[in-house]
């Protein structure tokens, strides 16, 4: 049985459906702080089965004792976490508190109740602002422009001299590049809580005429076309990478990081263009100044997945924007819509 701290989350959801579907039994923990209930149960339509659900928070060390004792966890994929860079700056102790705390919490659970197996979801962000592309693994990690970043940073730094100091533990370090999409059921995706901080959900939300313009930040990188330029990862490939860091951690041996990307940056302009593209409709945009904290490019080198874990991406830019264009469709107002009557109203 797996446990997935934050599996009622955006990527959490996804990679419970690909666990259920692969025939694992499933525990989810999630304190329901940026999600909702109401994802599970779309889970469950689209594995035909559900997983547990334990409403409560990584934190929680009494409840993490009884959530051990009570199920045969033999490994854990640890998603729960805040994501919210612009928040963290504002309430950094909030973001060490969960991020760093949490996962220490969950550590010293899991190696008391005897499970050493943790797949833990970092960032490119631990990279900072890195000279040259694509970034591999061995690239030095930076300096994290925000207290989220860090707190990625931080949590690694804790596992690795944790694996060092028991070799008991085995722990895949899994860096996510830029991940976006939704399952092709339209039933699960992203639900961001007010206005969305990353581009593609924004861009959606101006698709659905739920505001009236992105603002792209800043055409004046050295790149190509002078926009942003990133490594937009389908979530099914993501949470694909996800299965196959879990058997590879059952062989056993220490601490391995991971990079899950394409290994294709594509610019903020190409993705305006792409979702055209995808909606039939004009995207409406202004270009205003840089974001801060932003950085020009980052993209994968996602070989050493390839060849450890034999994952590689399958799904290119239009799968993800149809896929996230489709949940969006279907749910303009997230989890707090009718998905029928969407799809109703979409069929007529
Ligand atoms: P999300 O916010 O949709 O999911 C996180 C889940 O964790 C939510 O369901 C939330 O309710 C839960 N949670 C938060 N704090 C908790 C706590 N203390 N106890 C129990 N549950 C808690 O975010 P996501 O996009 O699915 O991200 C999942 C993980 O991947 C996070 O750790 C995030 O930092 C990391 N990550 C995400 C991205 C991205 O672009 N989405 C990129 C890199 C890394
Ligand atoms: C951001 C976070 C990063 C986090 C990642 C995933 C910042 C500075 N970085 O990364 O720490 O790990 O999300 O959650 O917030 N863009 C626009 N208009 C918008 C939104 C974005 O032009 O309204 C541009 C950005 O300038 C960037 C690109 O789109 O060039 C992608 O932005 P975003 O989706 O926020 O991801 P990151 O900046 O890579």
């Amino acid at each position: 049985m797996i446990l997935v701290t934050g599996g009622a989350g955006y990527i959490g959801s996804h990679a419970v459906v690909a666990l259920l579907q692969a025939g694992q039994e499933v525990v989810v923990l999630d304190n329901l702080c940026n999600s909702s209930r109401e994802s599970l149960t779309r889970v469950a339509q689209i594995a035909g089965r559900a997983p547990r659900f334990v409403h409560g928070d990584i934190r929680d060390r009494v409840l993490l004792d009884e959530l051990f004792q009570q199920w045969p966890i033999t490994a854990v994929m640890h998603f729960a976490g805040l994501k919210a860079v612009g928040e963290s700056v504002r309430d950094p102790l909030r973001y060490y508190q969960t991020n760093v705390a949490g996962s220490i919490t969950l550590c010293q659970a899991m190696a008391d109740a005897g499970i050493f197996q943790l797949v833990f979801s970092s960032s490119a962000t631990v990279y900072g602002e890195s000279v040259s592309m694509p970034i591999c693994e061995r690239c030095p990690t930076g300096i994290p422009t925000n207290p989220y970043g860090q707190s990625k940073l931080m949590a690694e730094n804790v596992l690795k001299t944790l694996a060092d100091s028991d070799h008991r533990w085995s722990i895949a370090l899994l860096r996510y590049f830029n991940p976006v999409g939704a399952h092709e059921s339209g039933l699960i995706g992203e639900d961001p809580n007010g206005i969305p901080n990353n581009l593609l959900p924004y861009m959606l939300q101006v698709a659905v005429g739920r505001r009236p313009y992105l603002n792209v930040y800043g055409d004046d990188y050295p790149t190509p076309d002078g926009t942003g330029v990133r490594d937009y990862i389908h979530v099914l490939d993501l949470v694909d990478g996800h299965l196959r860091a879990l058997e590879r951690l059952a062989l056993g041996g220490g601490v391995a990081v991971w990079n899950l990307g394409t290994g294709r940056g594509c610019s903020v302009l190409e993705m305006v263009r792409a979702l055209e593209g995808v909606t039939g409709r004009a995207l409406p945009f202004r270009v205003v100044a840089r974001r801060s904290g932003d950085i020009a490019q980052c993209w994968a080198d996602p070989t050493k997945a390839e060849r450890e874990l034999r994952w590689r991406a399958t799904r290119d830019l239009r799968a993800m924007l149809e896929d996230a264009w489709r949940w969006q469709r279907l749910n303009p107002h997230g989890y707090q819509g009718d998905v029928e009557k969407a799809a109703a109203a979409l069929a007529s």
